[in-house]
């Protein structure tokens, strides 16, 4: 418990990964796989990871990202991608394990759920991806890695740069690699009883 308390606490935005750190495939697919278990509603799992290892690739991303230098030196650029139409794309697939009843129950509620609904079909991608981005975070640091999530690019560019398609969206990256130097000093936090309210706000 407590190591995963402090990968929380001690986690930061890595500014400088090392230029020269390769990840093993194995390392980087552990971490993902981690990341595919994250919650989402109804079991949808929106979230695709556009891996961008590439070094061209990574140069024309840069360039639509304020050239960042995050996005060239760490070892993967993981570019997170909501499939927002993931919800009428054969649902029963995301309940196979389960009895039939179950399953149908599933996919029923899913179509009356989502059916129409544009707003929500959207926002439910973002918060898959949200979660999925953080489960990186925390997988890459049982690795003894650091990451930088990021949305300091052209969301549009991005997406034509990665042949996006037209049903999904970018909904930030994570830059994973091994960190260059050590971060500077946090910029600090507001206090807990001014992000801790009880019951309603007053
Ligand atoms: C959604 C999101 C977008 C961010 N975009 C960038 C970015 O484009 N470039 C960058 O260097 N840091 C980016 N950050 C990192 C934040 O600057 C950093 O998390 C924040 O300053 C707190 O620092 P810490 O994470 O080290 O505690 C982003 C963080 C989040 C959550």
């Amino acid at each position: 418990m407590s190591d995963i308390l402090h990968a929380i606490t001690s986690r930061r935005a890595t500014k400088h990964f090392d230029p020269s750190y390769r990840i093993e495939d194995i390392t980087l697919m552990s971490i993902l796989d981690a990341a595919r278990h994250a919650p989402t509603a109804f079991n949808i799992q929106h979230c695709r990871f556009l891996v961008v290892q590439d070094r061209e690739q990574r140069r024309r991303i840069r360039a639509a990202a304020w050239d960042q230098p995050q996005v060239e030196d760490c070892a993967a650029l993981i570019v997170m991608c909501a499939d927002i139409k993931a919800w009428e794309k054969d649902p029963a697939r995301y309940w196979k394990d389960a009895p039939a009843p179950v399953r149908d129950g599933y996919v029923k509620m899913i179509h009356s759920y989502y059916d129409g609904r544009e707003q929500v079909q959207h926002d439910e991608g973002v918060r898959s991806c949200g979660l999925a981005a953080y489960a990186i975070m925390m997988a890459a640091a049982a690795h003894g890695l650091h990451t930088c999530p990021m949305d300091g690019f052209d969301f549009d560019e991005v997406g034509r740069l990665i042949n996006l398609p037209g049903d999904h969206e970018i909904v930030m990256f994570v830059a994973l690699g091994r960190e260059a130097s050590s971060p500077s000093p946090r910029g600090g936090f507001l206090p807990l009883d001014a992000v801790v309210h009880r019951e309603s706000f007053s």
